[in-house]
């Protein structure tokens, strides 16, 4: 595995493969990899004959008070691990030459980054956005592999490779969970013992949510679900809710009854440090 901080290197390395006829599966990360971010790379080695993963801790999808300086780091432990799954390259620039002094350029897609996480951290799609158009134009792959754990994430990124005509593919990987659900995130290396057990009931209401769908027959009422699930969230004080929504998969608008393919979306606060995300299709995929 070729590892490359820069940005010209990288793009030389890259239109050597494609004058040799190689597809390339690009998939993008923050790096503290977990089984994850694995998968994402396993599935770009099956379908891409050369995988580039780029580790970049993004620090214009970091709000003020958000955890960029301690995001966590184990970057010879990623090279190790990206390497055992097959990555051709790993991407690592520093930040500096990806955001050059002067610039000014960013990239904002509009209505679906208002609600669920656009609305607690604004600007945090622009930056997420504008970073992945930079990878795309620097890595020019034919497929990016992107976790539906992020899911408006997953939908904000289809929308601009649509609106600005990248020609990559987008494919959207399910969610890998640890044991007992709790979907996995780098950021779950921040929970005590404690917080952990207890941040388990975003998964578990969601989960209360699906059955309760799939055990019915009919059409079910959104906020009759959401209430429920909320008292459940309830009994985990260290854990807060911020939001929790039934949505319409395609363009992520609220639905007042479950029918169709829908996805329940939440995200917890613990301790009012942590902030969790996790969802479900509401549907038998
Ligand atoms: P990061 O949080 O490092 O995640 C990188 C990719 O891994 C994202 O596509 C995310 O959805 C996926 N992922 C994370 N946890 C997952 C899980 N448990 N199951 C499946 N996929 C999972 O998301 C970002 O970085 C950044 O916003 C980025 C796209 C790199 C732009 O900076």
């Amino acid at each position: 595995m070729i590892v490359e901080k820069n940005i010209e290197d990288t793009r030389r390395i890259v239109t050597e493969w494609h004058r040799k006829g190689f597809s390339i599966g690009l998939v993008p990360t923050m790096g503290y990899f977990h089984d994850g971010h694995l998968e994402l790379m396993k599935r770009a080695a099956d379908t891409a004959d050369k995988v580039v993963v780029s580790l970049f801790v993004n620090p214009t999808q970091f709000g003020p008070s958000e955890d960029l300086a301690v995001y966590p780091k184990d970057f010879d432990g990623d090279c190790a691990k990206a390497r055992e799954v097959g990555a051709d390259l790993l991407f690592c620039p520093e930040p500096d030459m990806i955001y050059a002094p002067k610039h000014c350029t960013e990239v904002t897609v509009g209505d679906l980054t208002e609600g669920l996480c656009g609305a607690d951290r604004p600007g945090h799609f622009t930056g997420v956005a504008t970073i992945v158009s930079k990878l795309f134009n620097i890595v020019r792959p034919n497929h990016a592999f992107f976790g539906e754990k992020d899911f408006q994430q997953l939908t904000v990124i289809r929308q601009l490779v649509a609106d600005l005509n990248f020609t990559v593919s987008i494919v959207g990987v399910p969610i890998v969970r640890e044991p007992d659900g709790l979907a996995m995130s780098s950021r779950n290396a921040y929970l005590s013992r404690s917080e952990r057990e207890a941040a388990l009931v975003l998964f578990q209401a969601l989960s209360r949510i699906k059955q309760e769908v799939l055990d019915s027959d009919g059409m079910r009422d959104s906020q009759d679900l959401l209430v429920k699930a909320r008292e459940l969230m309830e009994t985990k004080p260290p854990c807060r809710v911020d939001y929790l929504e039934i949505v319409d998969e395609k363009d992520l608008s609220p639905v007042s009854t479950v029918k169709g393919k829908c996805r329940v979306l939440g995200a917890i606060r613990v301790n009012d440090r942590i902030r969790l995300i996790d969802n479900l299709a509401l549907y038998m995929a």
